[in-house]
Order: structure tokens, then sequence, then C-alpha cells
């Protein structure tokens, strides 16, 4: 079986293709190497890399060109821009590249009869819920053109089913953290794990974005899921797709435990053996209070839970940074 994973040179992805080659799969990664690594991908005979800008006006049919070649017959797509404040500021950026990329790849799919598409969608189709456990049943109201790109996507792999009897996955991250190998880190500093550690390393305190949240410690909440369960979460999706029945084809990944910042801080504290006295900013706008994902459908359908908790999470991140 043949994978083509596009944005598998950057840092969830190339945990996915790691574990695909580890299992004896064939994997081509298309990626641009904007953000993606080639480091990440090299070193397996497996795994091959096409340079390619799935946003430019000739991706699908050089997409189209690279699965008939490849005889791939399923596609991973994770490249797409991911700053929610820079979707605000430049909302046509997100319109043209996560929705055009996209309408590329299913293209591409349709064109080279490949039926089987594990998409990468956001928690931040939810928006700002106001409910302990977030369930997919419901109703997704993004709060920011990045949100909304996901939410679009997901109906554009609905409409790809029925006009080509595609079979999808759209996999809704929540906070994802930590590496499973060093060598595939987050080297981004985007969220909070990364943030604090590169505060520390600079000698500075760490921000919390607001104390007066209504959660026990004041501090918003999380659900934080190691890079490595995700990835494993995206090989089950392709396991399912590639089977028989499939009910649903959208699914939360998360823990469903949640994890307030001054709980991150804390992990972080113990991992990095440093005290940390956290300076006490204002709220950040548009942060839900508590975002944690119901985890039943994924572990009923798929059989994937994730194995990590938060102290690994941040300790895999810390060993990353010190091996870097
Ligand atoms: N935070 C701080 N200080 C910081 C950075 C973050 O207190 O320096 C807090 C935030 O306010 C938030 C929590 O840490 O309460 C997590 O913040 P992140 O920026 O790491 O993550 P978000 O929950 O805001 O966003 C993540 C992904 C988005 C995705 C969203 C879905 O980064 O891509 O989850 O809800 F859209």
């Amino acid at each position: 079986m043949t994978t083509l994973v596009i944005g598998g040179a950057g840092y969830i992805g190339s945990h996915v293709v790691r574990l695909l080659s580890d299992r004896g799969e064939r994997v081509i990664v298309v990626d641009d190497l904007s953000t993606g690594l080639r480091a990440r991908v090299e070193g397996s005979d497996l795994v091959e890399l096409v340079e390619l800008d799935v946003t430019r006006p000739d991706a699908a049919e050089k997409l189209a060109f690279q699965l008939r070649a490849s005889g791939a017959d399923a596609v991973i797509h994770f490249a797409a821009h991911k700053q929610v404040g820079q979707s605000v500021a430049k909302p046509e950026l997100y319109w043209h590249d996560n929705i055009g990329g996209l309408a590329n790849v299913l293209a591409a799919c349709a064109n080279a009869e490949v039926r089987d598409v594990v998409f990468s969608s956001s928690a931040a189709v939810y928006g700002v819920p106001d409910v302990d456990l977030v369930t997919e049943d419901l109703t997704p109201a993004p709060i920011n053109p990045y949100g909304a790109t996901k939410y679009v996507g997901e109906w554009m792999l609905a409409d790809a089913e029925r006009a080509h009897g595609m079979r999808t996955v759209a996999l809704r991250y929540f906070n994802v953290a930590g590496a499973g190998h060093p060598e595939l880190a987050d080297t981004a500093v985007m969220n909070l794990v990364p943030i604090v550690l590169d505060a520390l390393d600079r000698g500075e305190q760490p921000r919390v974005f607001g104390d007066d949240y209504d959660t026990p410690d004041g501090t918003c909440i999380r659900d934080y899921v190691h890079a490595e369960d995700l990835a494993e979460a995206h090989v089950a999706a392709l396991d399912y797709l590639r089977g028989e029945d499939r009910p649903h084809r959208v699914f939360n990944v998360g823990t469903g435990t949640g994890s307030s910042v001054l709980e991150v801080l804390d992990a972080i504290a113990r991992a990095t053996g440093t005290e940390i006295t956290p300076e006490i900013a204002p709220r950040r706008p548009g942060d839900p209070a508590r975002l944690v994902c119901s985890t039943d459908r994924i572990e009923e359908t798929l059989g994937w839970r994730a194995t990590h908790d938060l102290d690994e999470i941040v300790t895999s991140a810390v060993q990353a940074r010190r091996l870097a």
C-alpha cells in the first residue's frame, strides 16, 4: 500500500510518515518545504519526497500525475496555514491556500481515482462551545477564518464523497504537543508548550492569558494530545477507510481530559526542574474557558485512544528541545 502524504515534512505529518514507513508502507511525501523540514522525512527507503506547492494553479494536474505514477491508494492532507491570529488579519491567505489547496487535492484524487482521504481538521471548528465535553454532534460555529476554512474543508470532503464516491475522514485535532522522536519536534513557537519552553530558555517567565475564567484555578482548560498519539489516530483512520463499514466521517482527536494553563506550567516545571513564576496577563480574545473533547466516537469506531498523559507530552517536548 502506498500513501501520499501532503505536508508530510511538517510536525504532525512527519509523525504519520514515520509510523507508516515503520509498518512497511511506502509513502510519497508532497511538501513545499515552506515550514516543513527535509530532515524529518529522510533516512528511509520507503519514503520519497516530492517538492510541490499544492496551492499553485497547476497543482491538481501535478498531484494526479504523482498519484498515478506511485499507484497510491490513499491521501492524507496536512498542508495548511494554522495560526488563528494570522487568519483574522489575512483571511484571503486562508481562503486561497487552505480551501484552494484542498480543492486541488480533491480534484487530483477524483482524476486519479483515489478514493480514501484523511483530512486535518481542528477543534477550531467548534468556536466557543459552552459544554463540558465536546461531541462531534455539536453544530460547528467557528469564530475565526482558520476554523471556518477547516469547516468548509469538511463540507468539501462530503461533496467529493457524493460526486466521486470518495471515502473521507476529517480528524478534529485538539491541542497537539510533544514529540514521538526528537527530530520530528515542533520547531514553531506558536503554542503554549513551545512558547513556555522558549521563554524559559531566554531566562524569561511565561505569561498566562487570564486567571479569572470560570474554571477551578481560573485559567483556561484544554485537551492536550501527544503528537505520537495523534499520528496513531491517522493510521487508524486509514485502516478504517480501507475496511468495509464506515458510518462516520468526522472524529475528535484528544484525550477527554482537560488541563489548565497552570497545570501545564506545573508539568513543565517538573520536566525541566525549573521554578516557574508566571506573569498573569489579560485574557486573549477568542479563548474559550474550556475546550475538552468526548473521545467516545473515535474509541468506539476506530478503536483508538491516547496513551500518553500531560507529563509524557511535556517531557518529550523538553527532551526534543534539549537535543535540538
Ligand atoms: N496561553 C497562555 N500563554 C501563552 C500562550 C498560550 O496562557 O503564552 C494559553 C491560551 O490562552 C490558551 C492555552 O494557553 O488558554 C492554549 O493556547 P494555544 O495557543 O497553545 O492553543 P489554542 O487552544 O488557543 O489553539 C489550539 C491550536 C489552534 C486550534 C485551537 C482549537 O493552536 O490551531 O487549538 O481550539 F484552532
